[in-house]
């Protein structure tokens, strides 16, 4: 065979490799009805939200859009109810960067809101460096990790209220290849590591927040949504954009693609014996290494009540 044959077969085994890897998607198939449910999505208004908050609409349920930007988040409301006819869709703003923020948004929702059948914690942001939130911590840690603690254990009550119910986070791959120390949470380490931490700090979460409410109706998942054509990567300079830009049209998912995990563990039924395990295209698998480390997950938990500054009256778990 000439070099020229030789060439092409390596090219199409790695492009269909890589395919396979990166694209293949699993489809979440459930047909569970949310009529009568609530369900809160946080960072609704674009990517992986907005197709989650569409396909929980499309249910039935009543959907919270929880964004920090009122216009980009009555944009994705109004596209929902158009396509979906479902009228019962809100936003209610809440900046995750801010603590304050989160515990009017908390406040309100506690207030307003009857029932909470499943909470996304989904915002995220990558690609920023060493800039700070309100409350002077790692923006990326605070908005991807610190306030979904705080939202959450802030909306236990009421979930546990509703029950079942459950609580999805939303973390990614990039929480394998990590190098984490939980004292140093709040270091600036580089852009990649402090997203990386950010996201294992979404699966430590999950595994003792399943832990902590296991004698509730309440259950928790952590999802791993595959690389997604979204807008989290408008941050990313350098090589690191060109290697996107051309990779991305062939081998990241759609986001209708990216939110099927995440829809998988909210609406399956019977999937209560995978209490905070960890899913990737649809299935339950093996938790990361790095997440592996007897005593870590509370530990972390620990130091997130620190950090979060919970009240007296707010401890409750
Ligand atoms: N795309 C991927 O390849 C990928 C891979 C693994 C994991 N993930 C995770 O998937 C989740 C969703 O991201 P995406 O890819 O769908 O990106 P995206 O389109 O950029 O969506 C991120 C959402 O988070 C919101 N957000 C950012 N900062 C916020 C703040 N301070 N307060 C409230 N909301 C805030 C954004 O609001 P604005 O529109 O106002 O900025 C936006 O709605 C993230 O947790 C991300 O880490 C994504």
């Amino acid at each position: 065979m000439s070099t020229f044959w030789v060439a092409c077969a390596v090219i199409v085994s790695l492009y269909v490799a890589f395919w396979h890897y990166f694209k293949a998607t699993t489809w979440c198939r459930s047909q569970t009805c949310l009529i009568g449910k609530t369900a809160i999505v946080t960072g609704a208004n674009s990517g992986i939200g907005y197709e989650t908050a569409l396909d929980f609409a499309k249910r039935g349920a009543r959907v919270i859009l929880a964004c920090r930007d009122k216009n980009r988040a009555e944009v994705a409301k109004m596209k929902i109810v158009k396509e979906t006819d479902n009228e019962n869709v809100v936003v209610k703003i809440v900046n995750l960067a801010s603590f304050d923020s989160v515990r009017d948004f908390a406040k309100n929702i506690n207030e307003t809101e009857e029932r909470l059948d499943i909470l996304v914690n989904n915002a995220g942001l990558g690609g920023v460096k060493d800039d700070k939130s309100d409350d002077g911590l790692l923006l990326v840690m605070h908005v991807n990790y610190l306030s979904a603690f705080l939202l959450t254990y802030l909306l236990i009550d009421l979930l546990k209220k509703t029950g079942p119910s459950r609580v999805i986070n939303v973390s990614s791959i990039a929480a394998r290849f990590t190098n984490f120390d939980v004292d140093l949470i709040n270091n600036y380490t580089g852009a990649y590591t402090i997203y990386a931490n950010s996201k294992l700090c979404n699966l430590l979460f999950t595994m003792e927040l399943a832990k902590r409410l296991k004698e509730t109706e309440i259950t928790t998942y952590c999802v791993n949504p595959g690389v997604v054509q979204t807008e989290i990567f408008r941050h990313v300079k350098g090589y690191s954009k060109v290697f996107i830009n051309i990779f991305k049209e062939d081998f990241f998912k759609t986001c209708e693609e990216g939110a099927q995990t995440t829809i998988y563990t909210a609406v399956t039924k019977n999937i209560e014996e995978y209490n905070g395990c960890l899913f990737d295209n649809c299935k339950v698998v093996d938790t990361y290494p790095t997440a592996d480390v007897k005593g870590l997950p509370k530990k972390l938990w620990e130091k997130s009540v620190k950090f979060v500054e919970l009240k007296p009256e707010e401890i409750m778990y």
